[in-house]
């Protein structure tokens, strides 16, 4: 890891610590209401996201490291300061929650829900149905397809009974679909069939009725083969009465593929359909090294994902995947590619960071 520069340090701990403010639930609510007075800098002082985007009315979240989350204090104070939404990064996903059969570790995930209920924010759980990260017993041993389907149900109930009214917004599934909108071939599907999401859908909402339950995905942000999938899923649980609620969208964006034109028509007809959304793990990553036209583009990336979500009626929140290149997930995955969050490796603010600043302090007027 490396050490961190005093400078930077310096001028983090030298901003003031926004106190604690819930976000209005909903746009309307905060155009209504008279914004709250500025406690630390007027727009186009030094407020952070979270300021803005409480007086917008918009969730503004990031994942959390946990580790980083103990260990590094200006990661932790920045974590509370620009931000009124965390989602567990790994935490509460299957192989970490139960890496034995049977024995349930909570303690990392409890971590940060304490944290999040101390500093006023609101925590998205993340992810109970997925292909990935799942426990090597789950996935390695022979189960009969009973067996399987009887241990979706316990690990979700058991999950979301153990959150419950702690976690208000739930990834039941996690990147269900292929690209070209067919099925991924997952452990759930190929034992249990494509009814295994309305199962966890009704089973999470009986663990906690007011929890919303989101479908969650990649490569999902516009109109595509993956987004009508998603559509006509929607449009069947639906008519089937499954209490979904919610489209996610990840928002993982790599600037030499361009930025998505039509987030906003597509969240339009989600809305439509009556689910709320939420642009649920945004990043934007780019080749190394950076240069001007690819920080450009990254800006473009995080802000017209941001537009997207804010001229949409029931987009209720954006969250970051990270918010610091000191833990961003993608130099370790993407080869040759990185700095895809809004603060460096210093926690210095990028282009991006003033950009979706400035879009948020719009939005709150
Ligand atoms: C990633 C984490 O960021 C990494 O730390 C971990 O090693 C792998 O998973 N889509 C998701 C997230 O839904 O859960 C993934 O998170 C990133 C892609």
């Amino acid at each position: 890891m490396r050490i961190h520069r005093i400078a930077s340090a310096l001028a983090l701990a030298s901003l003031a610590l926004v106190a604690a403010s819930p976000a209005a639930a909903t746009r309307p609510a905060a155009t209504m209401e008279q914004p709250a007075p500025a406690r630390a800098g007027a727009p186009g002082g030094d407020a952070g996201l979270r300021v803005a985007a409480d007086r917008a009315g918009l969730r503004i979240g990031t994942a959390v490291d946990t580790t980083a989350l103990a260990d590094d204090a200006p990661y932790r104070e920045a974590t509370a300061r620009e931000f009124n939404s965390v989602t567990p990064e790994n935490v509460m996903k299957w192989q970490l929650v139960e890496p034995v059969q049977g024995t349930y570790d909570w303690a990392a995930a409890d971590g940060l829900v304490d944290f999040a209920r101390a500093n006023g924010q609101k925590v998205r759980g993340h992810t109970l149905v997925w292909h990935s990260q799942n426990p090597s017993w789950l996935t390695e041993e022979a189960f009969t397809p009973a067996e399987l389907r009887a241990l979706l149900r316990k690990h979700i109930i058991d999950e979301v009974s153990h959150f419950k009214g702690r976690v208000y917004h739930w990834d039941v599934t996690n990147e269900i679909f292929n690209d070209d909108g067919t099925w991924r071939d997952t452990i759930w599907l190929r034992n249990l069939g494509p009814g295994y999401v309305a199962d966890a859908f009704r089973w999470a909402h009986q663990a906690d009725p007011r929890a919303k339950l989101y479908l969650n995905d990649y490569n999902n942000e516009g109109v595509n083969a993956k987004s009508d999938a998603y559509h006509r899923l929607v449009k069947e649980l639906k008519a089937q009465r499954v209490p979904v609620h919610g489209y996610g969208v990840q928002g993982h964006l790599a600037v030499q593929y361009g930025v998505p034109g039509d987030t906003l028509t597509n969240l339009r007809r989600f809305e439509a359909l009556g689910l709320e959304s939420a642009l649920t793990e945004v990043d934007v990553r780019m080749p190394l090294p950076t240069d001007p036209i690819k920080v450009q583009a990254q800006v473009s990336g995080f802000n017209s994902l941001l537009q997207a979500c804010l001229l949409a009626r029931r987009c209720v929140s954006y969250t970051l995947w990270g918010f610091t290149d000191r833990y961003s997930w993608v130099p370790g995955v993407f080869s040759g590619e990185g700095s895809a969050t809004p603060l460096d490796e210093d926690l210095v603010r990028k282009p991006a960071y003033y950009a979706m600043r400035d879009t948020l302090t719009l939005a709150g007027r």
